[in-house]
Order: C-alpha cells, then structure tokens, then sequence
C-alpha cells in the first residue's frame, strides 16, 4: 500500500483530473494507533488439516527448556508447558493467533473450542488492542489500554478475580496463598482421593483419572476453602470455568492412545510442566461440547450451587441466572462472564471494536444462550 500512496503523491495532476480522490489509507488496515499504542487486527487461523492419527508430542522442534527469571508463567499447567516447549513464545506474551494455533497443534484441541478458551481469558485479562495476553502476571510487554480504560496495567491471566479464581486442583486461594504457582501440598490432597476413587491403570491401582475422582477432590476442596478463606467465592463464572478446566485433563491431558489420564502424565503436566514421556495427543479434535458434557457431569456429582462467603463466614448461594441464561451451565457461565467482564471495552472503536466484537462472537458462538450479552462487568478490578 506504501508504494502505491508514493505513487499518487507523484502523480497530482492526473488525480486532480478525478472527480473522487482515494484517500492514501488502506481501506482494511490490520494495524492502528490509539493513544500511542499499536492495535492489531485478531484473525482467526485456520484448523490443522492433519488432526487424525496418532501423534507424538513434543515433535523435536519443541525441546523443553526451563523457564528464564523474566518469562511469565501462571497458574495454567496447559499454558506454561506450551510455552516451556516453545509451542507458545517462551516468554509467556503471545497473541490470539499464536495460543490457538499451539492449542490446536500440541493437544488437538478443534478451532472453535480453542477459539472459545482464548477470547474468554484476552477479553478477560489481556490486552484485546495490542492482541497480547501474558500467561503470568504484569508484564512490560502487554501494555495498558488505550486511555487505560480498563485499569492502569493490563493484570495478566494470573491475576485474581476474572480468569484465576478459588478452589483450584493445585494452586492455593489468592486471600490465604499463592494463587499462581504449583502447591504440593494441594496437590496431595487430591491424589488422597485417586487412590480411593481413581481407576486401576498401568502404574497400579487407583492411578487414573476419572470423573468420580474430580467429584470427590471438589467436594473435599470446595468444603475445606469454604472454611479457611473468609473471602472465599465460587461465583457460576469460576464454577463453570473450574469443571471445565476438570474436564480438561480428562479430555486433552490424557494419553491420545489409551486416553487415559495417569497419575504420571497429570504430575508431568502440573508439577513438572513439560509435557510426559512417550505422549501422544487425542487422536481426534477435542470438541466443546464433549469437554462440557464432562464438566455438566462433575457439577451434578458435587451439586453445590455457586454463591460466596458472606461477612460472617457462611457460604450463601448466588441469585440464580434469568431465564432464558438459566437453561445450561454453558450459557450461564456465559450470562456471569460478561457481567465479570470490563463494560468499558463496549465503547471502543476500529480496530479495537473489532477486535472486541470478534471474540464476544466467538464466546457467544459457543455459549448455547438465544441471546448475545454485551460486557457488562466494572473497570480495573
Ligand atoms: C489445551 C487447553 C487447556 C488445558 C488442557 C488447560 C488446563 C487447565 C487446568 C487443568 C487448570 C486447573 C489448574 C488447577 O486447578 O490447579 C487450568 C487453569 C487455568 N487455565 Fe488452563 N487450560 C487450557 C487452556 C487455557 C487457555 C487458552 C488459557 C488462557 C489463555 C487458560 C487459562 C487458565 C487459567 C487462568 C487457569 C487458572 C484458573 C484457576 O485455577 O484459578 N487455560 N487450565
Ligand atoms: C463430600 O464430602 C463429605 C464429607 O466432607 C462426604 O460426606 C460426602 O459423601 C462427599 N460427597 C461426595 C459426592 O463425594
Ligand atoms: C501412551 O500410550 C502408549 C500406548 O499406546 C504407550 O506406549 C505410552 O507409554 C503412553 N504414554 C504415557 C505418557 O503414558
Ligand atoms: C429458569 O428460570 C425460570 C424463571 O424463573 C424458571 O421458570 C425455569 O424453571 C428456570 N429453568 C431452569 C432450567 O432452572
Ligand atoms: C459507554 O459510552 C456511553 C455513551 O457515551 C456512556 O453512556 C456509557 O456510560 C459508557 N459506558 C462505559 C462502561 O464506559
Ligand atoms: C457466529 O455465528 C454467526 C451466525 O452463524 C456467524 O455469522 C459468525 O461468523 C460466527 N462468529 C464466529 C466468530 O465464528
């Protein structure tokens, strides 16, 4: 487009001689200043045409390298082994593109649903302008928004309240610990209820993964937070976010070809964060929909309805969501998401609109709610 602008600037007397003069900006630019600060246009890539078979993973382009003092890493097992295997940027910043496209090559999972896990933690803790989201905490390279419309940093997907929230499998509650990192001491409390609950598998008794076990270390892990973080909150965001992260190591940690997920493959991923020896991803495109179906099993079996401690210690249970939000955990996690999700970024324009818009699609897309939400939630929380 340069070339052709220089162009026109030398050709004014045959331009004048036109009754409408182009302008010299690109008519669809990818790119755009705001308040100083370049905004990229977010495409979504196209899905893998390989995506049946067995493969191994890492291939040896992806050896695993340890983490270096300013590479960001969370409280995301799945995110800080792509990025220790350089599937991600090994820094921890990437952008839309460069997340689902690693999600889609290391663990198969299909584009939409990719798509989906991406648009909720940028709009939620990245920078949707810049297309940059950290995979730990503040960093120099995900600035602020424009006009810091939504804070005066941009938190990273390790700050609490919108993406991390309470009652994880292994990182402790952000009022009582830490938030981000690996705790062994979680982590024995819920192997306590594999070895009665999981199913037998090659490394022995009780050693597999299975729905009644995530039922079992949720109820343990929900009472015992209840009662030690006076500020504990399991909104229907986080509950739906939290069963589906479950779902999760089922469906995309397991071995591909005996999809089974093993005690030694789940401690790769979350303590060791580097993906198991002789690893081979699901054999097939991990859909939404089956993650969700084991999600919506694991809600059932625990059956504690979203809700807050209040003042007084005492867990109390959430208003229930609106018809027709009401109808599917699906769609309320979706109806409670954009409530939580800065309003501000409604206002926006260009590129950044755009970019704002295509990932509310995306979201909506997949929430199986009749209506589409705007963001409704505060600024700078
Ligand atoms: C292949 C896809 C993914 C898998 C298998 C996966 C797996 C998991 C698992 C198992 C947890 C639970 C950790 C725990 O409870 O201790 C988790 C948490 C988390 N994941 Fe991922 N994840 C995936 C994609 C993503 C993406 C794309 C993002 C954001 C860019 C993300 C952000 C998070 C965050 C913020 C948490 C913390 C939630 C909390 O415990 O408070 N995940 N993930
Ligand atoms: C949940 O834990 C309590 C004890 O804290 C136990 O009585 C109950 O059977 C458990 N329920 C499930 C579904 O594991
Ligand atoms: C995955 O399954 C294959 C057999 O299909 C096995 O050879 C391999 O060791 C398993 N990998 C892990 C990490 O359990
Ligand atoms: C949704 O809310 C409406 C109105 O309160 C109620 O009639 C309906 O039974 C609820 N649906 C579900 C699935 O809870
Ligand atoms: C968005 O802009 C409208 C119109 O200027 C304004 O009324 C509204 O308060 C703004 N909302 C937010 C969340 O900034
Ligand atoms: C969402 O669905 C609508 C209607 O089918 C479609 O036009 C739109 O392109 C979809 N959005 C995305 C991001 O796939």
């Amino acid at each position: 487009m340069k070339s052709f602008c220089a162009l026109l600037l030398l050709l004014p007397v045959v331009l004048a001689a036109k009754s409408k003069v182009e302008p010299c900006d690109d008519p669809t630019p990818t790119t755009e200043i705001q308040d100083g600060q370049r905004g990229t246009l977010i495409v979504i890539p196209p899905q893998p045409t390989e995506t049946s078979g067995i493969k191994q993973i890492p291939d040896a382009h992806h050896p695993f390298i340890a983490p270096g003092p300013n590479d960001q890493r969370g409280p995301c097992p799945a995110m800080n082994t792509l990025a220790n295997h350089g599937y991600i940027p090994r820094n921890g910043i990437a952008t839309f593109e460069e997340i689902v496209s690693a999600v889609m090559e290391a663990f198969n999972v299909e584009l939409t649903f990719a798509s989906t896990m991406v648009a909720n933690n940028m709009l939620a803790r990245g920078n949707v302008f810049a297309n940059k989201v950290s995979i730990g905490g503040v960093s120099p390279l995900v600035p602020p928004y424009p006009h810091k419309i939504d804070g005066p940093v941009t938190g990273g997907i390790a700050k609490h309240g919108r993406s991390e929230g309470d009652a994880s499998l292994t990182r402790e509650d952000f009022f009582i610990g830490d938030a981000r990192n690996f705790q062994q001491a979680l982590y024995d409390e819920d192997l306590a209820q594999l070895a009665i609950y999981g199913d037998d598998g090659p490394d022995g008794p009780h050693t597999v993964f299975n729905v009644q076990t995530f039922i079992a270390i949720k109820n343990h892990t929900l009472k015992r937070k209840q009662a030690l973080n006076p500020k504990f909150a399991f909104p229907l965001f986080r509950l739906n976010g939290a069963y589906q992260q479950n779902a999760f190591m089922l469906h995309i940690f397991a071995n591909g070809t005996t999809k089974q997920a093993t005690l030694p493959i789940i401690t790769s991923f979350f303590r060791d964060q580097t993906f198991p020896k002789n690893w081979f991803r699901a054999t097939s495109p991990v859909l939404g929909s089956t993650n969700a179906a084991t999600a919506n099993q694991i809600n059932l079996g625990v059956g504690v309805a979203p809700g807050r401690n209040n003042e007084h210690g005492i867990y109390v249970a959430d208003p229930p969501p609106p018809a027709p939000f009401n109808a599917t955990l699906g769609c309320s996690g979706y109806w409670d998401g954009a409530r939580n999700t800065a309003a501000v970024l409604m206002n926006t324009t260009g590129i950044f609109k755009k970019n704002v818009d295509l990932l509310r699609s995306i979201q909506f897309n997949t929430s199986g709610c009749p209506v589409q939400l705007p963001l409704s939630g505060p600024a700078g929380v």
